[in-house]
């Protein structure tokens, strides 16, 4: 059955983003509504790795942030662009990948847990930023150029040319 929650935490990340995606692009099949494919995504990629906090934050009006479906302790509930790890993936429309989040000036801090963080932005087919996808690790230097690009596929399937 597809919905079976994985568990890749030994996988080597290139594997474990390859069967996480056609994992995601199978339980997600056919449903058309962005919230419930948010949650859904949430679920799965933190669970699959043992993360700290997975989510998202919206894009409500030109320059604010709001924080979408996610898995996790209590998350900031808004985020200007420009602010913290997300506000700035927002505003430059790009993937940040932060080691040690003590050492990225401006983060913002909602579990102290947080070690290392990666944000990735969701665009949409018209080229509009959707919202950031937003995952803390309790360890440092959890993600790196291969959690960059295996989120940027599934964001990209997600909010791009890929879904229905
Ligand atoms: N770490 C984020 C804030 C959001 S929470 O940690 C869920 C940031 O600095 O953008």
């Amino acid at each position: 059955m597809a919905e079976l929650t994985l568990d890749l935490r030994h996988a080597p990340k290139e594997r474990a983003y390859a069967q996480l995606h056609a994992h995601i692009i199978g339980v997600l099949s056919g449903i058309d509504d962005d919230i419930a494919a948010m949650a859904t995504m949430s679920a799965l990629i933190h669970h699959a790795f043992g993360h700290l906090w997975t989510g998202f934050y919206r894009v409500v009006e030109p320059a604010l942030l709001r924080v979408g479906p996610y898995q996790g302790s209590l998350g900031c509930l808004e985020i200007a662009f420009g602010k913290g790890v997300c506000g700035v993936a927002a505003a430059e429309r790009r993937t940040i990948v932060v080691p040690d989040v003590a050492r990225f000036p401006g983060h913002i801090t909602c579990d102290a847990h947080s070690r290392s963080e990666i944000v990735v932005p969701v665009v949409g087919r018209d080229d509009r930023l959707i919202a950031v996808l937003d995952i803390d690790s309790a360890r440092l230097a959890a993600f790196d150029g291969d959690d960059a690009y295996g989120l940027e596929r599934i964001m990209r399937w997600f909010a791009g040319e890929g879904r229905g």
